[in-house]
């Protein structure tokens, strides 16, 4: 027998609904279901009778809202923006005081902050919460991201810690192994209070920036294996195997190393990977991060390349016409195949680190332009387990936080420092080479600048400087007066003394 309340609602059985609700059920709470084409409501709940919570469905809007136990918790994942807003415009007038209002979507952080002050000012919450790990993640344990009102996230916390995704307490590994109605027991859950109004969206936007970024790099290196020793795709899936079993051990790494392997379904003498036409698509969490960071001028470098790749890639006529036209240098790898394996190995891990230490930076210039308190070692810790990100190296960075929870940059931390150390020469190695031999590494080579940058005590700037100076009057500081005061040269300087060659 149904409860006479669910404990919870859902709007939206799109993929990500269904998997979420259906995974929501498996831990035993009632979950009712809506959708604004019924036959998907009632298809959906004709094929799942038997769930652990049980899954209500509604055909309206209010039968929804009245099937929910007080105060009212609902989770949206329709699409961002206007769909979002349609649906919580729809919701609103049915709510009572102190419901609550969670937005899983994709949606953008300002959006976010927008409406859940728009929903306070009508007594209602609102929790925007960031939802990772695709259709698996959501249906067997996502990394989930909640922020906004600190006492509705209480009310949420006991499903919301159920259903993510768990790691060892010990080893901070994802805990595999659940199945539909049987999901895994105990372990850490995926999931904390990120902080108010829109960080819980903001996090999940960087988390997807970052994705950008690791993907990007693990391509780079497959299309320098291939450019380089000319691999091909099997010999390249047994590579990424191995790198799977040690510091790269990632969700990413591993699922390369699937695709790599796998035929074309269509062909069974070819490669899948060959057949798959070489144009990226996107939906716009990868600009979100990279436009965000030149608003806020956080250096960013490496996953806006990693956007910039994907555009590149999109324009695949106008590369096929200029292939024929532009010549690059026709040069060979000739060296050995172990060590260059090694040497991409180490340059795909120190741009990670690049990568990461960025989209960290980030998040720590967004909090004091928001006013949040964000927690980095807890926000390294949940993305563990569930989301696409997931990886070994997430245990690293929960621990260097650990060691200094004010860290400016993650380079700065021993550990890390100690890998760059270790490995920097084969970075070097591999975006030269990449280089001199004509094969792309945008983000190798982007991520190598940036540490060199980020460890340059002097930059080229004081010449930039006195550039804006001579054309613009725009003032300089100088290295022998305190800084904040500001000089200017009456540009051009003809009648003074001129430095002698
Ligand atoms: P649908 O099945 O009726 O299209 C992903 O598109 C999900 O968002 C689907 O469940 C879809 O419902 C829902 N959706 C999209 N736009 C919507 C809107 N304006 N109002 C309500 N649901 C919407």
């Amino acid at each position: 027998m149904p409860k006479a309340h669910s404990d919870i609602g859902l709007i939206g059985l799109a993929v990500m609904g269904q998997n979420l609700a259906l995974n929501i059920a498996d831990h035993g709470f009632q979950i009712s279901v809506y959708n604004r084409t019924v036959e998907k409501t009632d298809k959906f709940v004709a094929e799942n009778p038997n769930t652990p919570g049980g899954v209500i469905g509604t055909k309206s809007l209010q039968e929804f809202v009245q099937s929910l136990a007080k105060p009212r918790k609902m989770i949206i994942l329709v699409q961002a923006g206007k769909a979002t807003d349609a649906v919580i415009d729809g919701l609103v007038p049915l709510l009572e005081q102190d419901d609550i209002i969670i937005d899983g979507g994709n949606a953008l952080w300002t959006d976010t902050i927008r409406r859940e002050k728009a929903l306070k000012e009508k007594n209602l919450r609102f929790i925007g919460s960031g939802v990772s790990g695709g259709e698996e993640g959501a249906r067997f344990g996502p990394s989930l991201m909640p922020g906004g009102d600190f006492a509705a996230w209480k009310e949420l916390k006991p499903i919301w810690e159920a259903v993510a995704a768990k790691v060892d307490a010990k080893t901070g590994k994802p805990i595999p192994g659940a199945l539909p109605g049987k999901p895994v027991k105990g372990g850490v859950p995926c999931t904390t209070y990120i902080g108010e109004n829109g960080a819980g969206h903001y996090v999940k936007m960087v988390h997807n920036g970052i994705e950008y970024g690791d993907m990007q790099m693990i391509c780079e290196a497959y299309s320098l294996m291939q450019g380089l020793l000319g691999l091909k795709a099997a010999q390249m899936g047994a590579i990424f195997s191995e790198w799977n079993a040690g510091s790269l051990d990632s969700f990413l790494i591993e699922i390369t190393a699937d695709i790599l392997k796998q035929v074309d379904p269509t062909n069974k003498k070819k490669a899948f990977v060959d057949i798959v036409l070489d144009t990226a698509g996107q939906k716009g969490t990868g600009k979100w991060t990279s436009t965000n960071a030149l608003d806020m001028g956080v250096p960013a470098p490496t996953i806006a390349e990693a956007v910039f790749a994907r555009c590149l890639s999109a324009i695949k006529d106008e590369r096929v016409a200029a292939s024929k036209i532009l010549k690059g240098p026709g040069r060979k790898y000739r060296g050995s195949k172990k060590a260059l394996l090694v040497a991409i190995h180490d340059a795909l891990y120190c741009s990670k680190i690049c990568s990461y230490a960025q989209g960290f930076q980030l998040m720590r210039t967004a909090q004091a332009e928001y006013g949040w308190k964000l927690n980095f070692g807890e926000i390294a810790k949940i993305f563990r387990g569930g989301c696409i990100i997931r990886a070994a190296f997430l245990q690293k960075i929960t621990e260097a936080y650990a060691r200094n929870p004010e860290l400016a940059n993650l380079l700065l931390d021993p550990y890390f420092n100690k890998m760059v150390k270790k490995a920097q020469q084969n970075w070097r190695k591999v975006v030269s080479l990449a280089a001199e031999c004509g094969v792309p590494a945008p983000t190798f080579s982007s991520a190598l600048s940036y540490y060199d940058s980020y460890r340059s005590a002097r930059l080229p700037a004081n010449l930039l400087q006195a550039q804006r100076d001579y054309f613009g009057a725009h003032t300089y500081e100088r290295t022998d007066k305190p800084r904040g005061k500001f000089f200017h040269i009456d540009w051009p300087e003809s009648s003074r003394p001129q430095l002698e060659v």
